[in-house]
């Protein structure tokens, strides 16, 4: 949409057309990790998104230029990186989704959001949308479908606040609405919250990062060395502790000391009693955390990551399930929200419905991109995004690396890297429109051959030093039998040539690519035999993904990569 404006105060100076900008913002407005005694303090995924006219322009997250993992610090970097050419004068709107953390309460309440905002962007109206509301924009302006419901799920959304009393009600942890982008109709109803109630996120969070204690235990110096100080290390468990546990969980088994399924404490009749509230619908109540923490301790780490697991994927089902028979969730269905990262959980809620979505990024780095996309949904814009949803930052096309060789013909580079694979040396690959949420989707990846078992123990130990019960996802063309083009879903190893990215549990998070997604990442494909790669994320543990080319560089000589593609450039170590 263009609004026709009058430029200066005359009435009758030369009209012109402006062009509607509207930037997300997802962070605290006075946390910075730079000045900050800590880094983390649990402000999380802070970064920023621009959209013009309705059309997606950039998102990052401020992680990624911070090069300080989950940033959550004021996106100044963000900022200028989506901003481009463009000033802070000319952005028209921010959409600003607070975090339910101590500082954002204190300074929305206080009205210091607003008046940062207006002191940086003098020219824009401001909207305060909530966090839960922006992880429905995520899911259903990106959707491939036009209208249905959505279902929202994470550790603990915007704060519900009493004005009158000037104090915090609540948090969203779950919420349900509809969508139809035809009518510009995207309504959210925050369902029941409440210590234990229906609390996935923070259930499994709290779960997981419990059950890593034991697992880490004789770990933590190592790891601890990447950090500042012992309480950014534990912001940094807490925020990675639950994919590391799904992992391990395919290790364990169930056994006869697992508590359960139901009990009585003074929140919960039973873990799995569906009761009826706020809306009508169906909620769940989770068992008392400390005592779930009394069981878990008794069992072994893998049995107790299994419990955990198990218990969660059978609680949502179920939930999921039960919403979806009192039709509170449609046919078609988007879900956002940190839960569904849980790639496992993902592939037992997929069947349920006929048309499901998730967002390549279902976490808070939807928060900003989703804060933008409902100011422009709502500035009746058409939403107009990339092919590829998940490349939504920068590409860096005119880099020329030192040291390296130009290959004029792609083809010809890729073949020289599927046979440098078959060798098994260990492959940067730097291309493109860098991604958007936490996975690496083939322009900032790490790939090796997944053909040896013992390939995965070689980047773990020598690469990502990474926990060994982690699996490595692989990458592979879509008709393979396999169906995911955001690495979202679990599925079932459908052959048995692929060891290194094949897990425990006879699964692998599979990517799906075709030459619309990632053209560059099929033509490298197409060379190898099978068409499968192992696909890791280009960072070392601890550290957030590369962005830049200089990035790459440094972390392709650090971690002891033995080649690096940029581009049509190649660089050995
Ligand atoms: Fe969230």
């Amino acid at each position: 949409m263009n609004i026709v404006g009058i430029q200066g105060s005359t009435w009758g100076k030369r009209p012109f057309f402006s062009i509607m900008n509207a930037l997300g913002l997802h962070s605290a407005v006075l946390w910075n990790a730079d000045v900050s005694a800590e880094r983390y303090s649990r402000i999380h995924d802070s970064g920023a998104t621009l959209f013009q006219d309705g059309k997606h322009i950039r998102s990052i997250d401020e992680a990624r230029l911070s090069r300080i993992k989950y940033d959550g610090s004021w996106p100044h970097r963000s900022i200028d990186y989506v901003l481009g050419d463009l000033t802070r004068e000319d952005i028209d709107l921010v959409v600003y989704a607070p975090s339910a953390v101590h500082i954002c309460n204190q300074e929305t309440s206080n009205g210091e959001v607003g008046k940062y905002i207006k002191r940086e962007f003098p020219n824009a109206k401001l909207w305060f949308v909530s966090h839960h509301l922006c992880h429905a924009a995520s899911a259903a302006l990106t959707a491939p479908f036009n209208s249905g419901s959505y279902l929202t799920l994470d550790g603990m959304g915007s704060s519900t606040w009493d004005f009158a009393a000037g104090v915090t009600k609540g948090f969203e942890n779950n919420s349900i609405g509809y969508f139809d982008k035809e009518k510009g109709l995207l309504t959210n109803f925050m369902l029941k919250s409440g210590p234990g109630e229906n609390s996935f996120g923070d259930y499994y969070m709290n779960m997981a990062v419990q059950t890593y204690d034991m697992a880490k235990a004789s770990k933590i110096e190592n790891d601890m060395f990447h950090y500042a100080n012992k309480e950014d290390y534990e912001d940094v468990v807490m925020f990675s502790a639950e994919g590391k546990i799904m992992g391990l969980s395919a290790y364990g088994k169930e056994t006869d000391k697992n508590p359960p399924y139901t009990h009585s404490n003074e929140f919960a009749l039973d873990v799995f009693g569906i009761d009826k509230y706020d809306y009508g619908t169906s909620w769940i109540n989770f068992h008392k955390y400390s005592d779930v923490f009394d069981y878990i301790r008794e069992l072994g780490k893998d049995d107790a990551a299994y419990y955990v697991q198990k218990h969660y994927e059978d609680a949502i089902v179920k939930w999921i399930t039960q919403l979806r028979e009192d039709q509170y969730l449609t046919e078609n269905v988007c879900f956002a929200g940190g839960c569904f990262l849980n790639v496992c959980a993902n592939s037992l809620i997929k069947p349920l419905f006929d048309k499901t979505w998730i967002p390549p990024f279902p976490n808070d780095s939807g928060i900003h991109f989703g804060a933008a996309a409902y100011g422009s949904f709502k500035s009746k814009e058409r939403i107009e995004m990339p092919a590829n949803i998940a490349l939504l930052g920068k590409s860096y096309d005119d880099y020329v690396p030192e040291d390296a060789e130009y290959y004029e013909d792609f083809d010809i580079l890729c073949e020289v890297i599927a046979k440098a694979i078959d060798d098994n040396k260990i492959v940067g690959w730097f291309q493109g429109r860098s991604e958007h949420g936490p996975r690496a989707l083939g322009s900032r990846s790490i790939l090796m051959s997944p053909k040896r078992g013992e390939n995965k123990d070689i980047i773990n130990q020598r690469i990502k030093h990474r926990e060994y019960w982690r699996p490595f996802a692989g990458v592979t063309l879509e008709d393979r039998g396999y169906d995911s083009p955001y690495m979202l879903y679990a599925q079932d190893v459908l052959t048995d040539d692929i060891p290194a990215i094949t897990h425990e549990d006879n699964t692998c998070r599979m990517q799906t690519v075709n030459d619309e997604l990632n053209p560059r990442l099929c033509a490298l494909l197409r060379k190898m035999d099978p068409p499968v790669l192992l696909n890791t994320s280009f960072n070392d543990n601890g550290e957030p993904i590369v962005e830049t080319p200089e990035d790459a560089i440094i972390g392709f000589k650090k971690m002891d990569i033995d080649l690096l593609v940029i581009g049509n450039y190649l660089l050995c170590n």
